[in-house]
C-alpha cells in the first residue's frame, strides 16, 4: 500500500481500518462518501475486503463486518479471500458447524413438498409432531409438550404468558402476578424477555416501561460472589435463603415463578451453577407452589455437556417450564421452544385447553424440518458425549496456557461454553476501564488476520456496567487439533491485546 494510501486510513472507536472510497459517483448527486439524512452515500470499503451496509439497519451503523460468502464445518469463507475459524458457532448457534448436507437436504425435502408454511390455526403438519416427540424423548420423558416458534426472545414471551396462566387457568383472580429473576441475566430483547433480563446495559434505553412485576435476586457466581472457603453446600445454601426471603418479601402467593440460565451466557460469560444450587432454588420454589423455569436459550441442546443443561451429574432436576433456542436448529432455520411439564399442560387439559397465545410463523414445518435433522444427527453421531470429551480438553488447556496470565481473572464454563473474565488486578478482581473496550478488542483482534478467528466480547462482566469477557463455543464437531487451534490462538490474541495496552499508565 502507497504511503498516500496508508494516511487514508480510518479508524473507527472499534478500531476497524476503514479506506473511505475515491470520488464516488452515485446516483443521488452526494460524492466522496458524504452522508446523506439515511446514510445511504457513505459507502466504504475497509482494507480486509468489508463493505458497510447501506440498507440494512446493521448491528452498529460506525461498523463494519466482514462479509460472508460460505462456510465448511467449523469455517467460514470472507469475501477478501480469508478463511476465518468459528470457535463461538457465531452467537452459540452453529452447533453442528457450517453447510451440513443432511440437514440442508432435509430442509430442502420439506420445502419441495410444497408446504413451507402452513397455517397453524387450521393445519398441522406430521414433521412438526416429530420433531416435538424428538424433543420431549431428550428429556426421558420428563416433559410433556413442545411450543415451537422462532426465536429464543419469542419462546421467552410465550414462557411468561403460560406461566401466568398456568394459575389463570384454575383461578381468574389469581394474585400470582410477579416473577423473580436474576440479576446478570439476559433472556431476550422483546419488551417481556427484556423485562425478565438483568441485563443493565441492554435495559436501559427501554428502563421506563418495562415489566414492573419482576424482581431479582442475585446471580449464582462462585467468582465474584463466594467468601473465603465458602463451601459449594453453604454457598447454595445462601442463595436459596435469599431466594426464600424473595418469596417472603413479595409475598409467596404472589408468585408465579423463579427464572434463571443454568449457565448465564451473554451477562457473565458462561458462569455455571455451582452444583446443588438449581435444586435447592427448585425446592424453594415448590415449597410455595411457584414455578421453577429455566432458560437454556444458549446453554441447552448439549452445548453443556447433557443434553439439557438441568441434567446434572447428581441427578435431573426438571424444571416446570424450560426454553431452549440457538443450538436447537443450529443455525439453519430460525427455531426456538418452550419445553413443557406435564404440570402445566395439564392445567391446560384441565381448563381452557387453548394457551392464549400465537404467532403466525409457529410451528412451522421447515423449521421443524431443520431442528429434527440437527437434533437426530446429534443424537445419532454421539455428539454430546464429543462436547463433554473436548470441553473437558478445552478447560484443562486453556487453564493451562492462560491460568496464571495476569489480567485473566477467571476461566469457567462447561461443555463446550467457556469464557474468559478479564482484570486489572487478579487480586483484587478489579475490572478495567470500561473505556478502553477491552472485550471489544480482543474479540476484534481475533477475527483480523493474522489470528482470524471468532471470540465472543461481553461487557458488564464484573457489575452489569463494568467488566470484560469473552465466550468460546465452538461446534460439537470440533476436534482435539482444532481445539488446540483455538487455545493457541486466544493466547496469542490475548497476549497481543495486553502486550500493546499502557498498563501502567491506567
Ligand atoms: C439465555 C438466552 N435467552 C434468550 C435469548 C434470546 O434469544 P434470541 O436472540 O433468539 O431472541 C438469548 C440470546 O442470546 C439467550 O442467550
Amino acid at each position: 500500500m502507497s504511503p498516500s494510501a496508508i494516511s487514508e486510513l480510518v479508524q473507527d472507536e472499534q478500531g476497524n481500518i476503514t479506506v473511505p472510497t475515491k470520488t464516488m459517483h452515485v446516483s443521488n448527486g452526494h460524492e466522496n462518501g458524504a452522508a446523506t439524512s439515511n446514510g445511504h452515500s457513505t459507502e466504504r470499503v475497509t482494507s480486509n475486503g468489508s463493505k458497510k451496509m447501506e440498507y440494512l439497519l446493521d448491528r452498529h451503523l460506525h461498523k463494519t463486518f466482514p462479509i460472508v460468502t460460505g462456510g465448511k464445518g467449523n469455517d467460514l469463507y470472507l469475501a477478501d479471500g480469508r478463511t476465518v475459524f468459528d470457535a463461538t458457532s457465531g452467537a452459540a448457534v452453529s452447533c453442528l458447524g457450517h453447510d451440513n448436507k443432511r440437514v440442508i437436504d432435509a430442509i430442502t425435502r420439506q420445502i419441495n413438498t410444497g408446504t413451507p408454511y402452513v397455517c397453524s390455526s387450521f393445519f398441522n403438519c406430521a414433521i412438526v409432531d416429530e420433531l416435538c416427540k424428538e424433543l420431549i424423548n431428550g428429556t426421558g420423558g420428563k416433559m410433556g409438550r413442545v411450543f415451537l416458534i422462532g426465536s429464543g426472545s419469542e419462546a421467552m414471551e410465550a414462557t411468561v404468558k403460560l406461566a401466568r396462566q398456568y394459575y389463570y387457568e384454575n383461578d381468574k383472580q389469581s394474585p400470582r402476578i410477579n416473577f423473580i429473576a436474576r440479576e446478570h441475566s439476559y433472556h431476550g430483547n422483546t419488551i417481556g424477555a427484556l423485562g425478565i433480563s438483568g441485563h443493565v446495559a441492554r435495559r436501559a434505553p427501554y428502563e421506563p416501561f418495562l415489566m414492573e412485576n419482576v424482581h431479582r435476586v442475585s446471580a449464582c457466581n462462585a467468582y465474584r460472589q463466594r467468601k473465603d472457603g465458602e463451601s459449594d453446600a453453604s454457598f447454595v445454601a445462601r442463595k436459596a435463603a435469599e431466594l426464600e426471603a424473595k418469596f417472603q418479601e413479595l409475598g409467596p402467593e404472589t408468585v408465579i415463578g423463579f427464572i434463571c440460565e443454568p449457565v448465564v451466557g451473554a451477562a457473565l460469560g458462561c458462569v455455571p451453577s455451582v452444583p446443588g444450587y438449581l435444586r435447592a432454588m427448585r425446592d424453594v420454589c415448590h415449597k410455595h407452589g411457584a414455578l421453577f423455569i429455566l432458560d437454556e436459550v444458549m446453554c441447552g441442546m448439549g452445548r453443556s455437556g447433557t443434553l439439557h443443561a438441568w441434567q446434572e451429574a447428581e441427578g435431573d432436576v426438571v424444571p416446570d417450564l424450560q426454553t431452549m433456542g440457538k443450538g436447537l436448529g443450529a443455525g439453519y432455520q430460525p427455531v426456538a421452544a418452550v419445553l413443557i411439564s406435564k404440570k402445566v399442560i395439564g392445567a391446560l387439559l384441565n381448563g381452557s385447553g387453548q394457551f392464549v397465545h400465537g404467532h403466525t410463523y409457529q410451528a412451522m414445518p421447515v423449521q421443524a424440518a431443520a431442528a429434527l435433522e440437527v437434533q437426530k444427527t446429534i443424537r445419532e453421531q454421539n455428539l454430546v458425549q464429543n462436547v463433554k470429551t473436548q470441553g473437558e480438553y478445552l478447560e484443562k488447556r486453556l487453564k493451562a496456557v492462560l491460568g496464571d496470565h495476569p489480567n485473566v481473572g477467571d476461566i469457567r464454563g462447561r461443555g463446550l461454553f467457556w469464557g474468559l473474565e478479564f482484570v486489572k488486578d487478579k487480586r483484587t478482581k478489579e475490572p478495567f476501564d470500561p473505556k478502553l473496550g477491552i472485550a471489544q478488542k480482543l474479540g476484534t483482534t481475533a477475527i483480523s488476520a493474522p489470528y482470524n478467528m471468532t471470540m465472543y466480547p461481553g461487557t458488564g462482566t464484573a457489575d452489569g456496567y463494568v467488566g470484560d469477557h469473552i465466550i468460546l463455543a465452538p461446534t460439537y464437531i470440533v476436534t482435539k487439533d482444532e481445539i488446540d487451534h483455538i487455545v493457541k490462538v486466544t493466547a496469542n490474541v490475548v497476549n497481543e491485546v495486553f502486550q500493546n495496552l499502557d498498563l501502567e499508565s491506567i
